[in-house]
């Protein structure tokens, strides 16, 4: 049986997060953000003094997720919204440190099968947008709907940069692409659930889109395969 999950996959400052949260918004529907589920891990792994790619081994991660409180709150919207230690997490899941440390913390195979169980609970509960990298290969492969989001590198490059507080200061256009390209790497070169359209997603390049055409584009194939 198809799962009422629409299935959102990209990569890195694609615009995915917006379209989710706005495709959700507009269906009256509940969106998860699972790069946040990676971006705390993450911080809670810097908080116990993991701070280079070198250091997301199994060994060290397994500690980190072991004390690990993640919970969620829904609010009044439906949507759930995670936190850490009881709190909040915030802007602190955006910063930069967290960035450049998040796509070696989402190779480690303990660190997903985590978040996999957490994500999968999260489904039965009606209509849901999941956002992501591997929600429609294997989080919900049989997701009723799935969309793959990209752009141009030099788009998302731009994107980013025009983001507020998720860059270190001063960076450039090329740093910032650099930056998105090696996260890009590592997602769709790991071992474990990479970074890749499953075969039954449409694809939608949004270079040169604006949101609101991307989640009309989007409700517009929702009922065409309707
Ligand atoms: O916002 P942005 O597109 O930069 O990234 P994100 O969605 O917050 O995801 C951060 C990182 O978490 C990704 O680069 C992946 O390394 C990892 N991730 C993943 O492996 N699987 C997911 N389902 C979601 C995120």
């Amino acid at each position: 049986m198809a799962d009422s999950v629409i299935a959102i996959d990209g990569p890195a400052a694609s615009g995915k997060s917006t379209v989710a949260a706005r495709l959700a918004g507009r269906l009256g529907i509940a969106y998860v953000n699972t790069g946040n589920m990676f971006r705390a891990v993450t911080l809670a792994a810097r908080r116990a003094g993991i701070t280079q790619a070198a250091d997301c081994t199994a060994e060290k991660l397994i500690p980190v997720l072991e004390r690990l409180d993640l919970d969620y709150e829904r609010n009044a919207e439906g949507n759930f919204e995670l936190r850490l230690n009881g709190t909040f997490p915030g802007e602190a899941l955006r910063s930069p440190e967290v960035a450049a440390l998040v796509s070696p913390v989402a190779t480690v195979g303990p660190v997903r099968e985590f978040l996999k169980r957490r994500q999968r609970e999260m489904a039965g509960h009606g209509w849901l947008v999941m956002e992501g990298r591997d929600i429609g290969t294997v989080i919900f492969p049989h997701a009723r709907y799935k969309f793959f989001v990209t752009a141009s590198p030099l788009e998302r490059a731009r994107r980013r940069l025009a983001q507020e507080g998720e860059n270190f200061s001063g960076a450039t256009l090329e740093e910032v692409a650099k930056a998105i390209a090696e996260r890009d790497r590592i997602d769709s070169t790991r071992e474990i659930a990479p970074l890749k359209p499953a075969p039954d997603a449409v694809t939608v390049d949004t270079t040169g889109m604006s949101i609101e055409e991307v989640v009309d584009f989007i409700v517009g194939r929702m009922e065409h395969e309707a």
